[in-house]
């Protein structure tokens, strides 16, 4: 089975259409999103000059004797991350010696079949610690109740729905989460489970146990039993993320507010974390504290991204913004404003802002934001400048 991957497919000629044609079905693949695009190496350029790219881009030559050109032009709008398997008419070593110099990860000669479509990716990730995991993005309230995992929840559902690639959100507050109810689900496994035996977990297991939201996003929601369960260990929980790693492109954590070696190790390794805090004295100390103790391990370049929520709750007493950030010594990525309207509806209606409210500032702030933390340019629907956009317009 090949591990979950996004792959996109450019094919530029009828012969290989139809010889990939059942790849999407195949069992294989099972866990991979295939997108199938007409069109060869320009056209894949264009495309991605206004869209993030896949872990694998299958892409075919169109033709014309400027290759390297068009190669060219596709590495410039391309992830350098993502692999580039090429399907081309020429059978010859050194045009193949060639073509890994401009870093195609492998060259298919035509006629290809799916079964060499899929042995070259499987080549690609064989090794099950190169499979590609995901970034993992965790959400901390600096005190209880200001909204982080309203914040979590919106994020991995707007995430999911940037990237068209599957994301995980992992509902870690076991005793008070609040995932059923948000996503209005209903669970027989929880993050409970599978954290009671962290041992038996695998990746099959942790799929039974996750709820599909939708297209993208799936759920392992907490049984919000306080009674009830084991306290999650460290080894647990750093399995359960390293599974969820290899089955989501992101993972969402939502971490109970309660201070524990699980949960100081997951703010210091993951690659994301979100700050949530509204703006009075407590929430200004607990992230000072929290900076203080974090920035030494995370260093300035990963340093949290703090949103100020529930902002104008208590317009005359809050802190400002400016003063917030001054003495946070953090400038806050995100404001939310206080909308209990707007909360307390998608909260009766079990849905996410951007589904019962996509066109409010707040839905898109959200949206907006979701996409600056996957790191992925955001899809615009329209392809942005670049100069193989333009020399494509100006050739055609
Ligand atoms: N900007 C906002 N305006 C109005 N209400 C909000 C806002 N953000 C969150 N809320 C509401 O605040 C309540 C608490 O939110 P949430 O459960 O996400 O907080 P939390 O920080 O995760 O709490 P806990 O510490 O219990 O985990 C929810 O009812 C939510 O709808
Ligand atoms: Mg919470």
């Amino acid at each position: 089975m090949i591990p979950r991957l996004t792959i996109d497919l450019f094919l530029a000629t009828a012969d290989s259409r139809q010889s990939l044609a059942g790849l999407a079905r195949h069992g294989a693949l099972a866990r991979c999103t295939l997108r199938g695009h007409d069109g060869g190496l320009a056209a894949a350029a264009t495309h991605y000059a206004g869209a993030p790219t896949p872990q694998v881009v299958v892409v075919e030559d169109e033709g014309g004797d400027d290759l390297a050109a068009r190669l060219d032009r596709l590495a410039e709008v391309c992830d350098p991350a993502s692999r580039v398997l090429l399907i081309g008419g020429v059978n010859d070593i050194h045009v193949y010696r060639r073509l890994r110099d401009r870093g195609v990860s492998d060259y298919l000669p035509r006629p290809v079949s799916a079964e060499h479509v899929l042995e070259a990716i499987r080549a690609l990730f064989h090794d099950a610690q190169a499979a590609p995991r995901g970034k993992t993005l965790a959400v901390w309230g600096a005190r209880g109740g200001v909204g982080a995992s309203t914040l979590a929840q919106n994020l991995a559902w707007a995430a999911g729905r940037h990237l068209r690639e599957p994301v995980i959100y992992l509902d870690l507050d076991l005793a008070f989460g609040t995932s059923l109810l948000s996503f209005n689900l209903e669970a027989k496994q929880t993050a409970a489970d599978a954290l009671a035996n962290p041992e038996r977990l695998d990746e099959v297991l942790l799929e039974r146990y996750l709820i599909e939201y939708d297209e993208h996003l799936r759920v392992l929601a907490a049984p919000a039993d306080p009674g009830g369960g084991h306290a999650p260990g460290l080894d647990g929980v750093e399995r359960l993320l390293d599974l969820a790693r290899r089955l989501a492109a992101l993972v969402v954590l939502d971490l109970p507010h309660q201070w524990c070696d699980w949960t100081r190790h997951l703010l210091t390794q993951a690659d994301e974390l979100a700050l949530v805090a509204t703006p009075d004295l407590p929430n200004l100390r607990e992230v000072k504290t929290l900076r203080d103790i974090l920035e030494p391990v995370r260093g300035q370049a990963a340093a949290a991204r703090l949103v100020l929520n529930r902002v104008d709750a208590y317009r005359k007493t809050q802190l400002t913004a400016k003063d917030f950030a001054a003495n946070a010594g953090l400038a806050p990525a995100l404001t939310l404003p206080f909308d209990p309207l707007l909360f307390g509806d998608a909260a009766n209606r079990g849905q996410m802002l951007g589904e019962c409210a996509k066109t409010h500032r707040t839905a898109q702030a959200l949206a907006q934001f979701a996409a600056q933390i996957t790191g992925k340019a955001a899809d615009t629907g329209k392809p942005a400048w670049s100069v193989a956009g333009v020399l494509q317009w100006l050739k055609a």
